[in-house]
């Protein structure tokens, strides 16, 4: 199979790196330019790396990062592009990308609520990619812009979607604690962390409810319906590398037991596991009974097989009364919440026909 040639914009960044490692030896994709700002033209990518999980091999070290531009890489053939750019220039870059034919997959939230463009998770929402062709039609010349979600959304929405479906539950509250890679490099600073936790996160209990309801909506008609759940969130920035821990609860008569929970979760399979997505965890919630788990630094890399370590959210502590039920999520928030998700949007829009 001839592989699509793609670019990674940010390539220097938290999110860019993880693509890098993500797309190298890709089925799909081969990555034909490594971009980033002016700061980085001309570095290698072994002198920006900061992923001690990753043993860089040597060749990919080697890539020279180059300066972002639309026409460049429409001239260099890229078709598909990867986006790791912060949410202020992202929007106009992957514009001018996607109006010269390229498919966009973006982890910034320029994009988001646009009304033709889904913020894809394709275990909840794969039928959201029929926006695209909308998206095309009304104003891309070929090309489009597919989103993921805001990191801390998307372990949530992974985990409510099964117990949304199953028993009806629409109200969630949520007490987030949140890793200092989810704010980009070089981040929150080290004084304001240090032996602290940071009550406050930008925006981010507003993205909670309003991403989640449209992901968990519908897309009927050539128009998204949100869904009438309702996240109340309350985010916090701790002092951890990776991996976002969520301390879920909801309230509802006649709750269903643990036992019933927690299978309803474990069970959860849908189209990426169907099309053996190769980024697709073979079990994409994975349900821990031990008391002291999921931990950001013991559980964050889990999935299953190894190009899909990072994509499963791992949910323990279920508790439940008879109208209520708590439980902790975390979710790795550079891989699925970030690059692995945009990765996996990609895979789907390629196995569906979408490209
Ligand atoms: N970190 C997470 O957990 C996470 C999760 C989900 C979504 N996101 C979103 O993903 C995006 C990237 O986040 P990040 O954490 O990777 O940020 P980051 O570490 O700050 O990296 C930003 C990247 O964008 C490049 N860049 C900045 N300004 C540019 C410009 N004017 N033109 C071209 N390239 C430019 C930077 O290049 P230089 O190094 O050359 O400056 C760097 O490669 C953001 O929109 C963020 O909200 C992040």
């Amino acid at each position: 199979m001839t592989k699509r040639k793609a670019a990674i914009l940010g390539s220097s960044g938290m999110i860019g790196q993880r693509f890098a490692h993500m797309l190298d030896g890709h089925p799909y994709f081969e990555v034909a330019a490594y971009c980033a700002s002016d700061r980085s033209d001309g570095k290698r990518l072994s002198e920006v790396w900061k992923l001690p999980d990753v043993e860089l091999g040597s060749d990919l070290g080697e890539q020279t990062i180059q300066k972002t531009t639309a026409e460049q890489l429409s001239r260099e053939g890229v078709q598909v592009v990867f986006s790791g750019l912060p949410s202020e220039v992202a929007g106009s870059i992957e514009d001018e990308c996607a109006e010269l034919g390229m498919a966009v997959f973006s982890n910034a939230s320029a994009h988001r609520t646009d009304p033709d463009t889904p913020i894809l998770i394709p275990e909840i929402n794969h039928h959201h990619l029929e926006a695209v062709e909308i998206q095309r039609k009304r104003r891309r010349k070929g090309g489009y812009v597919v989103t993921n979600a805001n990191c801390s959304v998307t372990g949530l929405a992974l985990g409510l979607k099964p117990l949304v479906d199953a028993f009806g539950i629409d109200d969630f509250h949520v007490a987030t604690y949140q890793a200092l890679s989810g704010a980009g490099y070089p981040g929150v600073p080290s004084v304001d962390i240090l032996g602290n936790i940071l009550p406050h996160i930008a925006k981010e209990e507003e993205k909670m409810n309003s991403e989640g309801r449209k992901i968990l909506g519908r897309f009927e008609n050539g128009r998204f319906v949100d869904s009438p759940v309702r996240i109340l969130a309350s985010c916090t920035r701790v002092n951890v590398r990776d991996g976002h821990l969520e301390a879920v609860f909801a309230r509802k008569e006649d709750m269903p037991d643990e036992e019933l929970v927690a299978s309803t979760l474990k069970g959860f399979r849908s189209r990426p596991q169907e099309l053996s997505l190769p980024s697709a965890p073979l079990e994409p919630i994975i349900v821990t009974s031990e008391q002291n788990r999921p931990q950001p630094i013991v559980d964050s890399l889990a999935g299953s097989p190894e190009r899909a370590r990072g994509m499963a959210v791992t949910v323990g502590r279920i508790r439940t009364t008879e109208d209520s039920l708590r439980f902790f999520l975390l979710v790795h928030n550079t891989i699925r919440g970030g690059a692995g998700g945009s990765v996996l949007n990609a895979e789907l829009a390629h196995k569906e026909g979408v490209m």
